[in-house]
Formats: structure tokens, sequence, C-alpha cells
């Protein structure tokens, strides 16, 4: 039986639209989904849309609109810029759908009859940006969200409670027995710390608004949006249904892939709630930084968002993902600027592997008639070029393996520099005047075809529209090279014909820079 990968990115808040720093949570899960897929896992990818709460139900009232007339307008705007990205995700739940609500309030049931749901007094405070409860302690005297800084409300009203708190030792055992539970370990032992500090029991209704689930059996309660939104891993799988295979296939997840910002949602009350309910904890939640611009974190209400349709008409999908997938180190923070954007694109994508290709074509076509020649005469530097081709993907692999897509294609990129210099040091264009080096000449042609195959393959699951591009011009049949082992060195098939096309990553001019 084939092993299997089920991976989810967060449910989006469909309170505005999506910028660049989102995309980057749904590139990223999408890149490690084909990379499974290409190691021969049967995979499973969600993602979707976290449709209820006061902060929708507002939202949608200074829209002018009904909150499902409103989220139904944005969710279709989700759905487009995921297809534009090329993301593959195998559903797209949205909790305002039935199949959704039913397991909710299933799984609200079983905790509440097996006793570790009660109903009392909330007092205290809620910032609604966050749709998260905190303490007097924590807000400070300016009355502050201590995880976004904006001003937060006071809430007193009725409110069922689950017993978090007598989870704590459970749950901490369990990081403390899964090193890799919470990744990368900075986010690891931040949230070790923070249930050390003490757990206390969770707020998970509210009365004094209307749009989300209600809680069975007291209608005037809708259940906490958080409650409600972390369900959706399972809910989405068809768990409790009768139709429940895709549960008993895919869960536990092998990794909830989120942004810093709700790692604490995801370490701490996911996983309780799931113990109370008698559920298998999902193997990793990994927390990835955030895209930052100069002036701090992309927001609405900083309006200092960027806007990824716009890049992708202007820059094209794949050098995008790219520079999404390239420019953040493993668990780090990292910098968007359409200069830094620019760079990567003329450097990396223009000049290294573009240029690599161009030239490559180009002598197959003047010296060898368009055709992939046979390797006839080793010589000098062969050697160095295919032990690098050897060794690489395995590197890469192990990159890939730990979402550490920045060392991965920089691991990819010391090949794709090495055939460049390869280049340099052999002069195809001084063999070509020799007849006599006619075979070294082919040979040389080869090992750059070579090379631009394997580089190719393993650049799929970063820049998924561009394979076909490539194959069009090296005469390489796509179908063999929908695997990781098809990097493997010596698959180029000789006499294929390699033809010349557009320019894969066309140059940009500094001067299409706005405002410079
Ligand atoms: N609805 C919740 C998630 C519920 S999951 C059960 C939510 N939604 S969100 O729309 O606000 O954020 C979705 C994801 O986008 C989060 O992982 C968040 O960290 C990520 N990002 C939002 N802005 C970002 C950047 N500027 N950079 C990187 N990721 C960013 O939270």
């Amino acid at each position: 039986m084939k092993k299997t990968f089920y991976i989810t990115t967060p449910i989006y808040y469909p309170s505005a639209n999506l910028h660049i720093g989102h995309a980057l949570t749904t590139v990223m899960a999408d890149a490690m989904t084909r990379y499974k897929k290409m190691q021969g896992y049967d995979t499973y990818f969600l993602t979707g849309s976290d449709e209820h709460g006061l902060k929708i139900e507002r939202t949608a009232k200074t829209e002018g609109e009904e909150p499902k007339a409103y989220v139904d307008r944005i969710v279709a705007g989700f759905k487009e810029l995921w297809q534009r990205l090329l993301i593959s995700n195998d559903d797209f739940i949205r909790t305002t759908e039935e199949r959704h609500q039913k397991v909710v309030q299933e799984i609200f049931r079983k905790i509440y009859e097996k006793g570790d749901i009660y109903l009392s007094t909330y007092e205290g405070w809620y910032c609604t940006p966050c749709e998260a409860f905190f303490t007097e302690r924590q807000v400070g005297e300016g009355k502050l969200c201590p995880d976004c800084g904006r001003p937060v409300e006071l809430v007193k009203e009725e409110s069922y409670f689950f017993k978090m708190s007598e989870y704590a030792q459970p749950l901490l055992e369990h990081i403390e027995a899964h090193p890799d539970f919470i990744q990368p370990v900075s986010r690891r032992n931040e949230m070790i710390n923070f249930i050390k500090s003490g757990l206390e029991d969770l707020c998970i209704s509210r009365t004094t608004f209307t749009w989300g689930i209600p809680v069975p059996l007291n209608a005037k309660h809708i259940i906490y949006v958080w409650f409600d939104a972390l369900t959706n891993y399972i809910s989405a799988l068809g768990y409790g249904t009768e139709h429940d295979e895709l549960y008993q296939k895919y869960w536990p997840a092998d990794v909830h892939l989120v942004g810093k910002d709700i790692v604490r949602f995801h370490t701490v009350i996911w996983p309780t709630i799931l113990m109370a309910a008698d559920l298998p904890l999902p193997k990793q939640i990994f927390g990835h930084g955030w895209l930052l611009l100069d002036s701090g974190k992309m927001s609405k209400s900083k309006g200092n968002v960027v806007d990824p349709h716009v890049l992708i008409d202007k820059y094209g999908v794949d050098a995008i993902r790219y520079f999404l997938l390239r420019e953040i180190p493993l668990g780090m923070d990292g910098y968007y600027s359409e200069e830094n954007l620019i760079q990567r694109i003329n450097t990396d994508l223009a000049n290294d592997f573009g240029n690599l290709v161009s030239r490559t074509v180009a002598m197959v076509e003047k010296y060898c008639e368009g055709k992939t020649p046979s390797p006839e005469v080793e010589g000098a530097f062969d050697q160095e070029l295919s032990a690098l081709a050897a060794a690489v993907p395995s590197e890469a692999a192990g990159f890939y393996d730990k979402m550490d897509f920045a060392n991965a294609l920089g691991s990819i990129w010391h090949l794709v520099h090495r055939a460049n210099k390869y280049i340099d040091e052999t002069m195809p264009w001084v063999l070509a005047k020799d007849p006599a080096q006619a075979g070294r000449l082919g040979t040389v042609l080869y090992n750059l075809l070579e090379v631009i195959r394997i580089v190719t393959v393993m650049i799929t699951p970063a820049m998924p529209a561009l394979p076909e591009k490539v194959w069009l011009q090296i005469g390489v049949d796509g179908t063999s090279a929908q695997t990781w082992a098809a990097t493997e060195w010596g698959k180029t098939e000789v006499g294929q014909v390699v033809k010349k096309g557009p320019a894969l990553f066309p140059r940009i001019e500094v001067k299409e820079l706005p405002n410079k």
C-alpha cells in the first residue's frame, strides 16, 4: 500500500481579499504536496475558508451585505486566486457548509457528554480581529491585544467553557514525547513555555451575535469561531459520517502548515479538543515566518497589502512561486519588495536557468542538427558535473522533506551554476570548429541537456508550469519526468528533437518599477 500524506493550510478569513503573504502558506503547502507525490505518496491537500464569527459579521455589515452573500463573493475570489497560482488542493472546505457544521456540533456534543464542557459566565477581554480571548493581565493597562496590538473589547456574558486546563499536563507530555510535533524548534520551545505558565479553561461560545454554528441543544449560543474553524481538518474528511473513508485513510494529518501568528491555536486549543474527543493528534504543526514589507507586516488596516493578481499578471505564476519559496528562510520572516522580486527573476531565473537552457538549446540546434547528441568522449570537468548532478537530488530532497524550500532551491541552483561554469570551461563553440572533436562536443552538449532535465524535475514542485515549456525545448517526454526517481543521471534519450522556444524568463527592465 502507498504511504499517505495529508497536509492542510489554515482556512482563510474572508474579511478581505488575500494578499501575497497569504499566498505564501498556500504555495508552500502546494509545493510540498507536489514533492510528496513525486516521491510516490498518496497525498491529500486541504484548504478552505473560515467564514463565521463577529469579525465577518461586522465586515459584511460595513460592506452593506448579508453575511452569506458577502462570504460567497469573497470566497469565489479565493478560489480564483488559488487556480491562478496553480494550487492543486484536493478539497476546499467552507465552514458555512452543512457537512462542516454537523461535525462541529457533533464534536461539541461528544465533549459536553463526556463532562468536559460546562456553562458559566465569561468576563474578560476579546480581540475581534484575532477572534481571541485575553485576560486582564494579558491586555495590560492600555487594553490592547497582545498579538496584534489593536484595542480589545470587554465581554461579559453567559458562555460554555471547555476544560482545557485539565489537558495541560497530557499536552506537555505529548509535546515532549514527540519532538517533531511542533516545528521549527524555536516555536516548540515558545509553546512549551506558554503551556507551562498554565492553561485556563477556554470560553467556547458567544451569545451577542448570531453569525455562526449554534450550540447543540442551546441555540442562543454560537460556537466560538476557533472551535468551529479548527474542526475543518476532520470535517472535510467526513469524520463522524457514514462516508468517513477519507478520515480513515488520511487522519492523523502529517502536517498542519500555519503562519507563526496562529501556532498557539493549533498547538494548544486544537490538540486539547482532539484529546477530549478521544481522537488522534496531528503528527506535526509547522509554523512558518511572515512575509514582511519594509513597513512591517502586510495588513489591510495598514493599507500596505500587495495584490497577488497584479504580480501574476506582471511576472507570471512560476516567478512568483519561486520568489515566495526562495526568499523565506526556514521558519523565519522574509522580506517582500518589488526590487527583491525582480532581482530574483533577473538573476536566478533569467540569467542562471533561462540562459543555461537557451544557450544549450541554441548550440544543439547549431552544431547537432537539433537532435540530442550521443555522449561519446569523456573529458575534463565531466566527472565533477555528473557527480554534483548525482548528489544534489538527495540533498534537495532532504531540504524539501523539512519544508526548507529556500535551501532546496539553493542546492538546485548550485547545479545550475556548475553547469553554466561547465559551458565556459568546455567551450563548445571552440570544439565545434574542429571536426576531430565532434564526439567530445556531443558529450558536452548531452551533459548539459541532462543537467537541465534533472534540474527541471527537481524544480517542478516549486514551478509547476515550467517543465512543459522546458520539455518542448529539450525534447524530453514529460511523462517520463514526473517522479523524483527521474533525477537519476543518464535518462536523457539520444536523438530527440531539440527546439528553441521563447525565453523562459524574459529579463525585467528595472525602469518598469513603479515610482522609480
Ligand atoms: N482563519 C484563521 C485560520 C483558521 S485555521 C483553523 C486565520 N486566517 S487568516 O486569513 O487571517 O490567515 C491565514 C494564514 O495566512 C495564516 O497562517 C497567517 O499566518 C497567514 N498570513 C497572513 N499574513 C501573512 C504574511 N504577511 N506573511 C505570511 N503569512 C501570512 O488566521
